[in-house]
């Protein structure tokens, strides 16, 4: 832990987070459009007539067994897959550890096993390429998941008319949503040191996703759109990691103290971390400091109930993994699929929290 912890970079405030990066490709995006487009050639149609999918091989990748929200990614995508009628015994799901390299040596693997379909979750969605040039020339279709190869990428599977598809969330809007949790107090509630600033504090995903970056700035940018002045007193990347969120913020509240009025955090996971460590500088969410997340765990909808965090954004891991396997499916009984199929965050506060938790049940 300590060496995950050192090698924990400083953002900075101010500084925009996408710098260096090439354009995200989700501002190209369409609106959510799951429908797959039905099958033309006659090959195509010769394939649909093979629908067993009970003998039909499934390669998954996953970045890293231990994030929280891919764990209720993957779960819920093996459940549904199997619902569908694959075989469990048919379905493989690997551990990327948060390794590229072991991440394509896995992939090398699934093409040599001949699986008959990949839903890849990238470690580093800059080797979608690479990855993407591999299977392709496998002649296996392949579904990203959760972290959106950039837009030069995409553009390749609709220009070679790949069997390669992208399945996520706009992650804007999830920005979008938790800086409207905080505008929607007022900066009366919010201001405690009356400087007539909003003074946060920033803990990030990784860097290289795009979702951390999207969720940084569109959730200050909700913020000063309402005209609200804003004061960052601290950028920094906790890798979408409890331990290392609750670390940072700790840190911050021990320079800022009570100057730190709002904590955002690009996930859940940081969240809770940040929750204890705000607990533990004896301050207290809604009362001298707030604290929002994105994705909705279980966990997080019932502190936003109690009030122990003052809000969330549901990413829903139910509609993403169903429409990945129905993608997968398409591919597989020879339909086409759209290159991005999307779907729509939800704003979590005390209002709806409790139905959150009852749709996830
Ligand atoms: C989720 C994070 C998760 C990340 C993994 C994001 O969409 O909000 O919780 O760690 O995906 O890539």
């Amino acid at each position: 832990m300590a060496s995950t912890l050192m090698a924990v970079s400083l953002v900075g405030c101010g500084a925009s987070t996408s710098a260096g990066t090439p354009a995200p490709a989700a501002s190209e995006a369409p609106a959510a459009t799951a429908e797959a487009a039905p099958a033309a050639t006659a090959e195509a149609a010769a394939a649909a007539t093979d629908g067993d999918l009970s003998t039909k091989k499934v390669g998954v990748c996953i970045y890293q067994f231990s994030d929280n929200f891919m764990t209720l990614f993957r779960t819920e995508l093996e459940n549904y897959l199997i619902s569908l009628g694959f075989s469990k015994e048919n379905i493989t799901i690997a551990d990327g550890a948060n390794d590229q390299a072991t991440q394509t040596n896995q992939i090398d693997t699934f093409i040599t096993d001949g699986v008959d379909v990949l839903i890849i979750n990238p470690v580093n969605s800059s080797s979608a390429a690479t990855i993407t040039d591999k299977v392709v020339a496998a002649n296996i279709p392949l579904v990203y998941i959760n972290r959106e190869p950039d837009e030069s990428e995409e553009a390749r599977w609709k220009d070679n008319g790949w069997k390669v598809t992208y399945v996520g969330c706009d992650a804007r809007q999830s920005g979008t949503m938790q800086g409207e949790i905080i505008a929607d107090l007022g900066l009366d509630a919010i201001d405690f040191n009356k400087n007539g600033k909003v003074d946060y504090i920033m803990i990030e995903g990784d860097p290289e996703n795009v979702d951390a970056q999207y969720r940084t700035e569109f959730s200050v940018k909700a913020l000063t759109d309402k005209g609200l002045e804003v004061n960052c007193l601290s950028d920094q990347v906790g890798n979408w990691d409890q331990t290392q969120g609750q670390q940072l913020v700790a840190n911050a509240l021990g320079q800022f103290g009570n100057d730190v009025e709002v904590v955002f955090c690009n996930n859940d996971a940081m969240a809770l971390g940040a929750k204890q460590a705000i607990a533990d500088a004896g301050r207290t969410v809604g009362k001298d400091i707030y604290l929002v997340g994105v994705d909705a765990l279980t966990e997080v909808c019932e502190d936003v109930l109690s009030g122990a965090i003052t809000g969330t954004v549901f990413n829903d891991h139910i509609a993403q993994s169903h429409s990945s396997a129905d993608a997968a499916v398409n591919f597989l009984t020879g339909k086409t699929n759209e290159y991005y199929i999307g779907c729509d965050y939800v704003k979590v506060t005390k209002d709806n929290a409790q139905s959150i938790l009852d749709s996830l049940k």
